[in-house]
């Protein structure tokens, strides 16, 4: 297993829209468990490929405690909403130390393929629920930035693309 380089704001891969994994295969397992890894590592309780610069329509996530309940979805959909809502606190791999409230529905039924390629439905509640949706976003290129004010979100990528530069005049 490998740790990857995470992709993090204002990269525009992050806006990409992520395809369906169409072979799931010991490669894929191999990258599923490299991301396990690299979100282990991190450490976070969710990754989807497009942070790691696979544009494939794929997430990890475990919001266990103890760290022992590793799930991949691979061509995830969100097949129900909850109409009761949630706030959580988010933050996200790709946008490192910055944390704000979001509201989401409090529960979704998600159907999606294992890393053995069988069909699942999974019912996740409360913080599940949250990662689960927030991981789904990222397939889309969208960002939990994308729910704060236009006002918050400006402030927050303007700040990232000071950093980048920052770091990109230390390299050369
Ligand atoms: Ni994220």
């Amino acid at each position: 297993m490998a740790v990857m380089d995470i992709i993090t704001l204002p990269d525009p891969i992050l806006r990409k829209q992520s395809l369906p994994v169409e072979r799931i295969d010991d490669d894929l397992r191999r990258l599923i468990d490299d991301m396990l890894e690299t979100m282990y590592k991190a450490p976070g309780i969710g990754l989807a490929g497009i942070q790691v610069g696979v544009d494939r329509r794929l997430f990890v996530m475990d919001v266990s405690r103890e760290e022992n309940n590793p799930i991949c979805m691979i061509n995830p959909e969100i097949i129900t909403r909850s109409e009761e809502l949630n706030v959580h606190e988010e933050g996200c791999l790709s946008i490192p130390d910055y944390y704000a409230e979001v509201e989401r529905p409090k529960i979704v039924t998600m159907k999606f393929l294992d890393r053995f390629g069988k069909e699942q439905q999974m019912e996740l509640d409360e913080v599940g629920a949250t990662c689960a949706q927030h991981e789904f976003d990222h397939l889309n290129g969208a960002l939990f930035i994308d729910y704060l004010s236009k006002l918050r979100r400006d402030r927050v990528i303007k700040k990232f693309a000071k950093l980048a530069k920052q770091k990109e005049k230390n390299i050369l």
